[in-house]
């Protein structure tokens, strides 16, 4: 299976750290100089489905198909616009995908890496021949803006891939993985239980709103980046120094000079764009990618890592060649 074209859409309103000194108390140097971010792109009304497709149509005119022609349609995302549909289904009728299978899975900024995985299956085991993949969030509706911490952090956007079955090399290697028992560390509560016969007292709204432990997701994400980027390479015959760029979700700065440090590589091979995105969860390797892809810094045969980590708290690595 590979990727044959690529797709991303961000919304128009760049929202730079000092805007946000302006509305809460923070500034530009506590920002940068802990996290990289420069700004971030705020939805001004658009919801998750519109991203996603408006990604997912660049992604299928990149890749010269129809929408009609689409197999499979997955969105990983943790920001739906609905509990029910999908946004995968919202989607399908946005660009027109009526001959594909579609729904959502749940895996925070590792969902992209799951859904490739997902899609390779569904290739590999001939219940498809091609896949639309979409990470898309629309993450300042679930955002506490009263919570500096963790508000300053997030950016809104979405990448698409389309993936084919194909005997050419492409995905080369993937592997994902979760740890449940930290699940706590970084939480977003979808609604209360409330129904005629519970009398529980209201629980307090700010749990609708994303909580996050800082530092110890910084740990998982260090460990993460490393032993992702160890093992799967373990399982191959190239080495760190065949490997052209790292594509690692784009969370912190800091996690990613951390890991670099820790394998002792240069830290120029990870591509970053963090700076310009923020922290867009399922959709920020995607949208890298896409990036890179029009820019046209990937050439064919090139090889690549990507590596995730994310709330659940889950991870996931794949190692590809372009
Ligand atoms: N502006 C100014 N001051 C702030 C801000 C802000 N935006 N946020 C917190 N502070 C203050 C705190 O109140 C605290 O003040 P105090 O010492 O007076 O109590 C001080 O800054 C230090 O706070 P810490 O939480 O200790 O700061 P730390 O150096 O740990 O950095 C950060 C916090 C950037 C969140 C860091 O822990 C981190 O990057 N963690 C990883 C988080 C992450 O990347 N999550 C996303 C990955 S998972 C996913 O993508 C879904």
């Amino acid at each position: 299976m590979k990727i044959i074209g690529t797709g991303s859409y961000v919304p128009d309103l760049s929202i730079k750290n000092d805007d946000l000194s302006k509305i809460m108390d923070t500034s530009d140097e506590w920002i940068s100089s802990r996290t990289g971010i420069k700004k971030r792109r705020i939805s001004n009304g658009e919801n998750t489905s519109d991203l996603a497709s408006k990604a997912a149509l660049q992604a299928l005119k990149n890749a010269q198909i129809d929408a009609k022609d689409i197999d499979l349609i997955i969105v990983a995302t943790t920001s739906p616009d609905y509990f029910v549909p999908s946004t995968a289904c919202v989607v399908e009728e946005k660009i027109g995908a009526v001959n594909a299978i579609s729904f959502d899975i749940s895996a925070a900024c590792s969902g992209f890496l799951y859904a490739i995985n997902i899609a390779k299956n569904f290739i590999i085991s001939n219940q498809c021949n091609n896949a639309l993949i979409i990470g898309a969030e629309v993450l300042s509706k679930l955002v506490d803006w009263k919570d500096r911490s963790t508000c300053v952090l997030f950016g809104d956007g979405a990448g698409a891939v389309v993936v084919e079955d194909s005997k050419e090399s492409g995905i080369l290697d993937i592997t994902i993985g979760s740890e449940g028992e930290k699940w706590k560390a970084l939480k977003c509560k979808s609604c209360f239980v409330e129904n005629p016969y519970v009398t529980n007292e209201k629980e307090n709204e700010e749990n609708l709103k994303i909580h996050m432990s800082g530092k110890e997701i910084f740990k998982f994400a260090v460990n993460t980046i490393t032993n992702g980027i160890r093992n799967i390479l373990k399982d191959t015959t190239y080495n760190i120094e065949d490997i052209k760029y790292i594509v690692p979700h784009q969370a912190n700065l800091r996690i990613i000079e951390f890991a670099a440090k820790k394998l002792k590589i240069d830290p120029e091979k990870f591509y970053i764009n963090l700076d310009q995105y923020g922290n867009t969860s399922g959709a920020s390797i995607p949208i890298a990618l896409d990036e890179m892809n029009r820019k046209g810094v990937l050439k064919k045969g090139d090889k690549i890592i990507l590596v995730a980590f994310g709330g659940g708290l889950t991870w996931g690595c794949s190692l590809i060649e372009w």
